[in-house]
């Protein structure tokens, strides 16, 4: 990332801080806000954050490692959720997330090594009747067999 990028960042980060940093309990809600701007909380925003809520930088780090929600590398273009919660395990989520790792070249939490795909498992998406679910970016898809998700990605690979 180049210095022209990182500076609206940080000054983004900056303004969040300053934001949240009269609210008791503010750091969860920071860090999600910062996520939900930026995709993820960059690494070198620890130090703004801890300084501008009085913490120390081990407990922001141990917040953000402690939930597998936040990430702290950009995510890739398309973030893949496949929800392995159990009745979507029933219905076959589990070969599904095989094949997600087997397709998309990466495992949870990782992105893949092209920068296209991010996976991640997700533990209820509200669509047990339709199990197995999974989200892509911001779309759900219900009942998605082993073929439907190799033709969900294989859209995605012609779109990108
Ligand atoms: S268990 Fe998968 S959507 Fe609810």
């Amino acid at each position: 990332m180049d210095s022209t990028q990182a500076l609206p960042d940080q000054a983004l980060i900056d303004q969040l801080v300053q934001h949240h940093a009269q609210e008791p309990g503010s750091l969860l809600p920071l860090l999600h806000d910062i996520q939900d701007r930026l995709g993820f909380i960059p690494a070198s925003s620890v130090a703004s954050i801890a300084e501008g809520l009085n913490l120390s930088r081990a407990e922001v780090h141990g917040v953000i490692t402690y939930y597998h929600h936040f990430r702290s590398t950009a995510p890739g273009k398309h973030v893949i959720q496949v929800c392995r919660a159990e009745a979507c395990q029933s219905c076959g989520s589990e070969e599904l997330w095989a094949l997600a790792e087997k397709l998309l070249g990466c495992k949870a939490h990782e992105n893949s090594a092209n920068g296209m795909y991010s996976l991640e498992p997700v533990y209820c998406l509200g669509l047990c009747a339709s199990s197995p679910a999974i989200q892509i970016g911001d779309t759900l898809h219900a009942r998605v067999s082993e073929a439907k998700f190799t033709r969900l990605v294989q859209a995605l690979e012609s779109t990108s």
